[in-house]
């Protein structure tokens, strides 16, 4: 028996001027009616990310929210999914890698957008923490699309066609990540993925820089090294501070954000010895173009 929708009509209030609204007055582990799910969903792509305040989340309860924005997919590591919750994948500084050391994270400590070694790589991740240390640790975020369009016209016109081949980790990242991903990427079938470096949104159809540092092989028709320091050369023109916005989380915030506009990185500005952790969840999106 389906339950009858509550009124909940969130306030949806923008934070930065290029990126990033706030949401409150809603419950989303309660019904939420189809209008205001469009409405949330609208806000999103139209302001990039949304940080819905004062959840308070069960995983389940987290999964089914993020169900309102679109189908889930798996999280491609397996190693670290909350119990009996298999599309929410559990983001922790105090992970063991399979030989019992502290599991690397750099991979996500560089700009990135997730699963570019996917054919369907998630138009959303979502993320909401569990544990947090006293301050730091935020998530830092990149309107990519104002990035693109504020580029100067001969190296938008350079990006523009570029192709990247992305793989789960880079050869040019190997010596700084998890052993156990090296091994899953020496392990896994196929090729390299290709995808386009500026992407169209399919929704907007406005463009965007698109990649992810640590899993880019290579631009085609450039080596590895040299697709490195393209990519860093790149990022420091394109990204500028008005562009940017670091979230730094209280406990209850659900954020969520549209990868096919956004970059984001991981804040590893905080004590260690503290414990942070995020649930993180993706919802399925469409072959990048
Ligand atoms: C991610 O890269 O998806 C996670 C970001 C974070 O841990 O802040």
């Amino acid at each position: 028996m389906s339950m009858p929708a509550h009124d909940q009509s969130p306030q949806i209030t923008k934070i930065r001027e290029h990126i990033g609204a706030e949401v409150t007055g809603i419950d989303l582990s309660q019904p939420v009616d189809e209008e205001t799910r469009q409405r949330l969903y609208d806000a999103l792509v139209d302001n990039i990310a949304l940080v819905i305040r004062d959840q308070n989340f069960t995983a389940a309860q987290f999964q089914a929210a993020g169900e309102l924005f679109g189908e889930l997919m798996e999280d491609q590591n397996r190693r670290y999914l909350a119990p009996g919750v298999p599309m929410v994948s559990i983001l922790s500084n105090h992970h063991k890698d399979s030989q019992g050391k502290q599991a690397k994270v750099a991979n996500s400590a560089t700009w990135h957008t997730d699963h570019t070694n996917q054919a369907l790589p998630p138009k959303f991740t979502s993320l909401y923490p569990v544990a947090l240390p006293d301050r730091g640790g935020g998530t830092a975020l990149c309107n990519m699309r104002a990035a693109y369009e504020a580029l100067p016209d001969d190296l938008r016109q350079r990006i523009d066609g570029m192709q990247t081949a992305n793989t789960l980790i880079s050869s040019a990242r190997t010596d700084t990540a998890n052993p156990d991903i090296v091994q899953d990427q020496q392990e896994a079938d196929g090729g390299p993925m290709i995808h386009p470096l500026v992407r169209t949104h399919p929704e907007r159809g406005t463009k965007a820089i698109w990649f992810h540092q640590g899993k880019t092989e290579r631009i085609l028709d450039m080596e590895p090294g040299e697709t490195q320091e393209f990519l860093a050369a790149l990022l420091e023109v394109a990204m500028r501070p008005e562009f940017t916005y670091t979230h730094e989380y209280r406990l209850g915030d659900m954020l969520i954000l549209d990868n096919r506009s956004a970059m984001h990185k991981a804040g590893f500005d905080y004590d260690h010895s503290q414990h942070r952790m995020l649930y993180r969840l993706l919802v399925r999106g469409e072959r990048p173009f």
